[in-house]
């Protein structure tokens, strides 16, 4: 992804391949923005223009002589004002910056005096279209010789400013890229294939960004992981040559490190074949993208320190690859978790409750959390009530999940709630342990929501947050190639730039 540029310059000495000018649709008038006059004249009499209307979807590439500093303009339809929400502006810019990238034009203007006239908020816009451009430009490329397509795009993405005090803008402007950022570096992740990405592997890259941004990282190996109780994580990595981890990340801003923590746990199975329970062919594949609760977190927090966030933040990824072997857990095996509770495995391939549960409950024995928030692409049920845009998100603490709400809604992270539903806490009984780990397969989502639930003190703040159906994208769309969609890292990289909890 390029880095996000400022012209900070009168309009008229800004200077681009193309410029992007987004209109609302009845509102294709240039005359109505003397800055845009300003940077390209020649538009308010380009005879293109005419037959604009600034429908949603509508492009249209304008040129210019093309000596000028602004040769091209790219009108850029938003649909009716009263119906332009950020995800029609995040998707329009995403459409009109892959178009530049198709083009090959390698640079690309966003004229923030007319962004500001848009419905949403002046800062808002400026992150939002500083998020949406650099997203619709980054691929995972880490594993071809040759980088793909979208790569040759747009060296430079400019913000072209024309006040005199654009401070707070240029901070908006931050935020957008960071989010950027961070969601890139979860979707990376999430697409690392299992034989290049095992547990011990996320560990290391969490280490490399710790000291990259400025957080502690501390990572527990299979040794420690018994020493502290840690009996379901490590049920679930025995059956795999490579052994799980714990990975703590530590971030506080000076001044803030002895407030209650904001924790985030992450789900991180690097590889979910099923282990004994195996899975059938068809999908196993995507199951490489099962440590995306890990990466949102991973990333979060990294995104947190590199912003300097003035609160306290701890991420917790549950790490382990669930393999079928000779020593891989069995069905019916009991095994002891941190809080000293014994469990009786069923079904080998609900994994992630068991790698969550241990975390869950260590967390709440060395900290007094503010609230922890749990990310885990949980079960195939979450994805079946809500579709693939909607996580599913489990909260009983009527405040939280508003928070949780509304971080999503506003950065295209959308969540639906549904119930953590007392009586069907019944299904988990076990005949010989203390809690059984799966209940019936109808309300999937919600038994292992409560089974998580068992591990949460009554008077800890909790939510979770299932994103099974969104983790990964099934087709490519301009601000998503298919593949993972790093879903949930900026709801939490928002919910970490809030107030206090
Ligand atoms: N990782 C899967 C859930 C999943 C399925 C994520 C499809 C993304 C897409 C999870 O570990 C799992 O296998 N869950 C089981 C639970 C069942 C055995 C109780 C499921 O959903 O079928
Ligand atoms: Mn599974
Ligand atoms: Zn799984």
């Amino acid at each position: 992804m390029p880095d996000i540029q400022f012209q900070n310059l009168a309009p008229e000495h800004w200077k681009a391949d193309v410029m992007l000018i987004p209109f609302c649709e009845g509102e294709v008038d240039p005359g109505r923005h003397p800055e845009l006059d300003k940077a390209v004249p020649w538009l308010a009499v380009a005879p293109a223009l005419r037959d604009l209307r600034g429908e949603k979807d509508e492009l249209a590439l304008i040129h210019g002589h093309p000596e000028l500093s602004v040769p091209r303009a790219l009108a850029v339809g938003l649909g009716p004002r009263n119906a332009m929400g950020m995800d029609v502006f995040r998707k329009a810019i995403a459409e009109a910056v892959s178009l530049c990238a198709k083009k090959e034009f390698s640079s690309v203007l966003l004229p923030e005096p007319l962004l500001a006239g848009l419905p949403g908020g002046r800062e808002r816009l400026v992150e939002e279209a500083v998020y949406a451009a650099l997203l619709a430009l980054h691929r995972f490329s880490a594993l071809r010789r040759k980088p793909e397509r979208p790569a040759k795009g747009p060296e430079r993405i400019a913000l072209g400013f024309a006040g005199d005090n654009p401070d707070y803008l240029h901070a908006a402007a931050r935020r957008g890229e960071n989010a950027a950022d961070a969601v890139g570096m979860a979707r990376d992740l999430a697409n690392m294939p299992g034989n290049l990405l095992s547990p011990q592997a996320i560990a290391e890259r969490a280490e490399q960004l710790a000291g990259e941004y400025g957080f502690a990282c501390t990572v527990f190996n299979e040794a420690e992981l018994e020493k502290q109780g840690f009996g379901a994580l490590a049920a679930v990595g025995q059956g795999s040559a490579r052994p799980p981890r714990l990975v703590v990340l530590e971030y506080a801003a000076e001044g803030h490190g002895q407030e209650k923590p904001l924790i985030f746990v992450g789900k991180g199975i690097t590889f979910d074949s099923g282990g004994l329970c195996i899975k059938t062919a068809t999908g196993m594949g995507e199951m490489k993208s099962d440590m995306s609760g890990a990466a949102a977190v991973l990333a979060a927090v990294a995104a947190a320190a590199r912003e300097n966030v003035p609160r306290r933040i701890v991420g917790l990824l549950a790490c382990a690859e669930n393999m079928p072997d000779g020593s891989a857990m069995r069905p019916g095996d009991v095994v002891r978790t941190v809080n000293g509770d014994t469990v009786e495995i069923v079904n080998t391939d609900a994994e992630g409750r068991l790698a969550l549960c241990d975390a869950l409950a260590w967390a709440q024995k060395e900290w007094t959390p503010a609230a922890i928030i749990d990310i885990a692409t949980l079960t195939g049920a979450c994805a079946v009530a809500l579709g693939r845009g909607l996580a599913g998100l489990f909260c009983d603490d009527a405040d939280l999940a508003e928070r949780m709400r509304t971080a999503g809604g506003t950065c295209g992270e959308p969540c639906w709630e549904l119930p953590l539903w007392k009586p069907y806490a019944e299904h988990l009984k076990s005949e010989i342990a203390d809690i059984c780990h799966t209940g019936p397969r109808e309300g999937g989502a919600i038994h292992a929501a409560l089974f998580l639930r068992h591990f949460v003190a009554e008077s800890t703040r909790w939510a979770h947050l299932d994103i099974a159906g969104t983790d990964w994208a099934e087709k490519s769309s301009a601000l998503c190639p298919k593949g993972g969609t790093g879903f949930g890292t900026r709801t939490l990289l928002e919910l970490a730039r809030g107030g206090v909890l």
